[in-house]
């Protein structure tokens, strides 16, 4: 079984006006959550990893496990590149055999992020590889993505219509106000740039930061043409505050296979809620 690229499922996903959700996972356990809950419900999902998570795991240990899980559950999906900057290790990437990447020029000038993005297209779409960028660029922290807020810009919709043009990127991440990681207060989407944009553009458009944006804000991106939603921080936390509680419980555990669980399913719920907050169960 191979890993697939995003591009029919985000289409499939804007033909019906759904998101498909891309999680962030690190390790076997988090892909296997990822992996049978999708399964069980029914939902086209895209597995995000960021430059260190490969680092942290291996490039071929996560394509083995993924491939492996594709298999196991006769279930094709996305192993993605989230935040990748590097051509040469994104290249690297797609000979090893993922097929959905984001390249990250959003840091670059408008002209220098096209010509990256361009070239970066070009090679990928050799290997109906998958291509998403980002024009504008979010703020807070994801992993070693470290964006000051004074340093976040919004999507500008005609900017964003010459870039999907010139670039022929398959998908768009847009800057409307969500950031990464947890927000402060209550986040504030500007669903009148996101409409504006729609308008602009007609490829699918992705929603990063979505760890703390409340439901019916997600449901309305949406409605306004977001077809793929990034969930990573919550996932972290639901993780690693059941581990801590069940150490905390079991101050004398040592057995992987037994404290793991209760971190598992208190993931699993968090994945559960997300694929019906996108309406992606029975897509498949
Ligand atoms: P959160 O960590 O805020 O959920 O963002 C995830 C993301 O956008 C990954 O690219």
């Amino acid at each position: 079984m191979y890993l697939i690229s995003s591009q029919e499922m985000l289409k499939k996903a804007q033909r019906e006006c759904y998101a498909v959700p891309a999680f962030n996972i690190h390790n076997l356990e988090t892909i296997q959550v990822v992996i049978d809950t999708a399964k069980q419900m029914q939902s086209p999902v895209i597995l995000a990893a960021t430059p260190a998570t490969y680092s942290y795991a291996g490039i071929q240990y996560l394509i083995s496990i993924c491939k492996t899980a594709a298999s196991i559950h006769h279930f094709p999906f996305a192993l993605h590149l989230d935040h990748h900057e590097n051509i040469s290790d994104i290249q690297t990437k797609i000979e090893a055999g993922i097929r959905s990447i984001m390249i990250d020029a959003s840091h670059h000038p408008f002209e220098e992020n096209i010509d990256i993005v361009s070239k970066m297209v070009a090679f990928s779409h050799k290997y109906n590889a998958s291509v998403e960028a980002e024009l504008g660029r979010l703020g807070g922290q994801e992993d070693d993505l470290i964006v000051d807020h004074k340093d976040s810009a919004f999507t500008d919709p005609d900017a964003a219509k010459e870039y999907v043009e010139r670039t022929r990127i398959d998908s768009l991440a847009v800057a409307i106000g969500s950031a990464h990681g947890l927000y402060k207060g209550e986040p504030k989407l500007d669903f009148d740039r996101l409409a504006k944009i729609r308008n602009k553009v007609d490829i699918p458009l992705v929603l990063h930061g979505a760890s703390g944006i409340p439901e019916q804000m997600v449901k309305q991106s949406i409605s306004l043409g977001i077809c793929k939603v990034n969930v990573a921080t919550e996932l972290k936390i639901a993780f690693s505050d059941a581990l801590k509680q069940d150490f905390k419980l079991h101050p004398d555990a040592n057995d992987p296979r037994h404290y793991m669980q209760p971190a598992k399913a208190a993931m699993k719920k968090i994945v559960e809620d997300k694929i019906r907050i996108c309406g992606s169960a029975g897509k498949l």
